[in-house]
């Protein structure tokens, strides 16, 4: 049963609200965390972490090899960082990938995905909705 869960949210994802709506919607990632909250429904403990650095994502990734998933948004990390890969690589619990945008439909350097393949499970390309969705799929989880 999950129920500890660690939602990551990679670079620049501090500054939605300012970022091209048409992509990532109008809503802030404090919007986005409250909704996921709800959605959670205290069925699951949720734990937010933002940062701008790769580095400090990895740290973050081994110092919660406990927990029994991650939720991450690697943000423009997604498309470049093996550092990141090989950090989740190490996770044993559920890896939901998160994107707002559709990223496998946009510039073809955002098709190139270094996270993928140690997901368990992507949701993109609906906004908010992707991390609710991400919600709704741990809770589901028996
Ligand atoms: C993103 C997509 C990435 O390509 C981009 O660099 C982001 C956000 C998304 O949520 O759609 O910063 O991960």
């Amino acid at each position: 049963m999950i129920k500890k869960v660690l939602v990551i949210n990679g670079p620049n994802l501090n500054m939605l609200g300012k970022r091209p709506k048409e992509h990532y919607g109008s809503l802030t990632l404090n919007d986005i965390n409250e909704l996921m909250i709800k959605e959670a429904d205290n069925k699951l403990e949720l734990e937010f972490y933002q940062s701008n650095s790769e580095g400090d994502i990895v740290t973050k990734i081994q110092e919660s090899l406990n927990l029994d998933a991650i939720i991450i948004n690697p943000g423009a990390y997604t498309h470049t960082s093996v550092a990141i890969h090989d950090a989740l690589e190490m996770f044993t619990g559920e890896i939901v990938e998160v994107h707002l945008s559709d990223v496998d439909n946009r510039e073809d350097f955002r098709k190139i995905n270094f996270i993928r393949s140690v997901a368990t499970k992507t949701f993109s390309g609906k906004k908010e909705y992707s991390y609710l969705d991400a919600i709704k799929y741990l809770k589901d989880m028996k």
